[in-house]
Formats: structure tokens, sequence, C-alpha cells
């Protein structure tokens, strides 16, 4: 039976958390294979609404064994707080597996994180300061913590001593912080150890031979393709792989066994953080606040501002390309209702020279400047839409004209943040 894939195409904040709720009844396996609490998931069930940061989105559908995959960066605090929060609503999370491979965030990545940021001044990234980039870079570094190491303790101490030995000369010398006791992260890490132990497993293992079992296994992404580190606008990204590909080594699943990559898009452009967004409106212009008022455009980690703009369908079509998309999942459709002209950004204009496709270099980018259509809006209210053919004319051009210019079918529709507020217009599941 297949894996399915599901990432976020844009620069995240797409809805993939409300897109993964939906899938929640007809899947088994719901692994988030990358990222770690920078992600902000808000998913709206009846009258309660959920906030996730680390926990995969599955763990609000009963029937979902919800997975934390190896390509995930742990805070165990903020793990139990989460499951904490969840289990005081009424939510049974006994499911959860957590791999044994998964890498844990400490204290000096969090500090690290947010005192590089600083440092950087003008050239800050805008990270979520969750500690996110030290612990990737740690993990590739091969000084990282894993999920395995805090049963352990000898092994456990060997590595904290490591991994803070040059830490502690950057932090006393360079940032004039205070130098880290490695005790004192031993010893808190090995509080952890007992409530984790349960959860623990070989979960490539448990995933593969779930779809030997004719099971469904869904891949979560967290962030999004232009927030990936190899193929997003580098270097305001994030530190993992939120591509399709990621998904391979983030849940350990080999890339034959997947049938489907749905990529979940707004029907306009959101960005957190700094780094260029062509199709960016000014943060004060009356579309502009209007975007950000309507579609609610403020961080769920962070409560930062997002940044809004119209839609871009040279990143669509780059996206279903590096991610090999199979389908598109549009949402807050219903944002846009009201709005006389929609502007869609169809190519740029770099200089003097027409890019149809996302410019190779960096700096071309920063000076992308949009060549858009315009389409005309429509003023009814869609949320109440559960066909293609409920929605106005103009909403369907609108919907036709993107997909066409993305490049990839459009198989569901977001009209509202509600778990039943979308129209499914080909199945999801293969
Ligand atoms: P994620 O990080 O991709 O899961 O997305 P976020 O949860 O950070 O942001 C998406 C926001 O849009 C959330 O507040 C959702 O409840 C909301 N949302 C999702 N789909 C729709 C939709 O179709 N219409 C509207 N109005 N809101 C939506
Ligand atoms: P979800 O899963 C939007 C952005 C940060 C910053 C950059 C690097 O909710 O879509 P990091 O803390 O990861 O090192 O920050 O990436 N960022 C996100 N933006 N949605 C997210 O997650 C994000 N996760 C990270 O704002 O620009
Ligand atoms: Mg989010």
């Amino acid at each position: 039976m297949p894996a399915i894939v599901l990432v976020g195409t844009q620069w995240g904040d797409e809805g993939k958390g409300k897109a993964t709720d939906l899938l929640g009844s007809q899947v088994d396996y719901v692994v988030k294979f990358n990222g770690g609490n920078n992600a902000g998931h808000t998913v709206v069930i009846g009258d309660e609404k959920y906030a996730l940061h680390l926990l995969p989105s599955g763990i609000l559908s009963p029937n979902v064994v919800p997975v934390i995959g190896n390509g995930v960066v742990i805070d165990l605090n903020v793990l139990f707080e989460e499951l904490d929060l969840l289990e005081s609503r009424g939510i049974d999370t006994s499911r959860l597996l957590i791999s044994s491979q998964a890498h844990v965030i400490t204290k000096y990545h969090r500090q690290l994180d947010q005192t590089q940021e600083r440092f950087l001044g003008a050239r800050k990234i805008g990270t979520t300061g969750r500690g996110i980039g030290p612990a990737y870079a740690d993990k590739i570094n091969r000084l990282g913590i894993r999920v395995a190491d805090l049963f352990d303790e000898k092994i456990l101490r060997a590595k904290v001593i490591g991994a803070l030995d040059q830490k502690n000369q950057l932090f006393t010398k360079m940032y004039n912080k205070a130098a880290i006791d490695p005790e004192n992260v031993v010893a808190e890490l090995l509080t952890y150890g007992e409530r984790l132990r349960p959860m623990v497993a070989n979960t490539p293992l448990i995933l593969n031979q779930a779809l030997d079992a004719g099971k469904i296994v869904l891949c979560e992404g967290g962030q999004a393709t232009m927030l990936d580190v190899d193929h997003g606008t580098y270097p305001f990204v994030t530190s993992s792989n939120p591509t399709a590909g990621g998904a391979c080594t983030g849940a350990g699943i080999g890339p034959t066994r997947i049938d489907s990559v749905i990529g979940v898009i707004k029907a306009y452009t959101t960005r957190v953080g700094e780094g260029p967004f062509p199709t960016e409106l000014n943060e004060n212009s009356d579309m502009g606040k209007y975007l950000r008022e309507t579609g609610g455009e403020f961080g769920v980690t962070t409560g930062r501002p997002r940044r809004c703009g119209w839609y871009d369908a040279v990143i669509a079509r780059y996206s279903a390309r590096v991610n090999g998309l199979t389908d598109l999942l549009v949402t807050k459709l219903d944002v846009l209702s009201g709005i006389a002209q929609i502007p869609v950004c169809v190519a740029y204009d770099v200089d003097g020279v027409r890019f149809d496709e996302m410019p190779d270099s960096q700096s071309d980018f920063h000076h992308a400047v949009p060549i858009y259509e315009y389409l005309p809006g429509w003023t009814e209210d869609i949320s109440q839409a559960r066909t293609f053919e409920e929605l106005p004319q103009q909403a369907q051009d609108y919907l036709r004209f993107i997909e066409k210019q993305s490049g990839c079918r459009i198989s569901a529709i977001g009209v509202g943040a509600d778990r039943d507020a979308i129209i499914e217009v080909h199945s999801l599941i293969p």
C-alpha cells in the first residue's frame, strides 16, 4: 500500500496541519519527517482549536499512529508540554512513537540560535529561536545527541561534554556568556528518559512493516519547499529538507514506496522571517493589511505578523518540479473573496529579462519583479461551498488559471479553517 507525502510548497503556513487532519480518517500512520518545534500548525475541529508545534498533526485522529521520525529534532521539554496539554483536553496521545535516531535539542542549541541571530544583526535569518539550526549543525558535524543516547548515561555524558567543548569557548570568549555546565545538561536530559522510553522505537522498521502489511503511511512535512536548505531561498531557509525527498531520509522509507506527493499551497503567499519574496505587498498597504487581517496571518509559533503577497505561479511550478507533486491542495481561497481584481504572478522580470522559471542565481531572485496577470474577483462568501460547481464562476476561473500555470492538478480546495470546509475534486488517497 502507498506512502503519501504531504509538503508545503511556498514559505510555510500553507495549512499543512489542516490538510493532514483531513486525511487522518483515511490513513493509518502519520510521520513527521523533518524540522522540530519551529513548525506551527493550527487545526480547528468544531469549536476546538489546537496549535501543534512538534507533534505530527495526525495525533488528533483517533485511529492514526503518530510518529516522530528520525529526521526530526526534538526539544523534549516542548514534547512533554505539548503532550500534557493535549491530554488535558481529552486527546489520547498514548499511540505516539518516536524514532530512537531522532536528534535532541538542548539548552545550548537554543542559546546558540538566539545569540548567533543577534550577532548577525542586519544579516539575520529571522529564525524561530528554537535551536533548530544548531541542532541540525551538530547532527551533520557528528556532535549530536540522539534519543537513544538518553538511555546510556555514560555515553550521554561523553557526548554532551564533546558537544560543549568548543561551544563553551564560543560562549565565553566570543559571545560574552557564561559557560554551560555539561552536568546540568546531562541531568536535565536524564529526567526525560523514563517517560520517553515507552514511546521510543525503531520507526523506519515499523513504518516499512506497516507498508508491507497494506497500511497507509502519510509523511507530513514541516516548513516548506522555499525554506528547504537545498532548494529554498538559501541562506534564508530552515536547516532541514522539507521537500519530498526529505520524507525518504527523515522517515526511513525508500522512494519506490511513495505513490503520491501532495503539495499544500495557499491561494496567495505568505512568509515569516527574512529573505526575498517577489510578490510581497507592503505591510501597510490596503491589500497587505487586508490579506493579513482577513487571513489571520500571524505566526502560530512566534506570533510574528506574516508577510503577505499574491500567488506566485513561478514558485508553484518550481515546487511541483522539485517535489514531483501529483496533487495540489489549495487553501484559503475564501480569504480572496471581496477583492475586485486578483493579481497572479506568472513570470519574473529580472533586470529586463523575462524568467518563466525560478532563476538559478539567488541574486537574480532578489531582483525578480513579478509579471502579473489580473483575474476578476468575486464577492460571494464561499465558505459553505462543498463542490467545485458551487463556487462562483470567477473563483472557478481563478482556480483553473492557477492550476494551468502551476503544472499540477488541483485535487482539493480549502474554503475555511473548519475541518469540513474543504472541496475534494479528486481523491487524495491513491
Ligand atoms: P501549517 O503550518 O502549514 O500547518 O499552517 P498554519 O496552521 O501555520 O497556518 C494556516 C492557517 O490557516 C491556520 O490558522 C488554519 O486554521 C488556517 N486555514 C487552513 N486552511 C484554511 C482555509 O481553507 N481557509 C481559511 N480561512 N483558513 C484556513
Ligand atoms: P510551518 O511548519 C513558516 C522560518 C523562520 C525563519 C526560517 C529559519 O508552520 O510551516 P528556523 O527556526 O527554522 O531556523 O528558522 O524558517 N520558518 C517557518 N516559517 N512556517 C514554518 O513552519 C517555519 N519554520 C521555520 O521564520 O525565516
Ligand atoms: Mg505554520
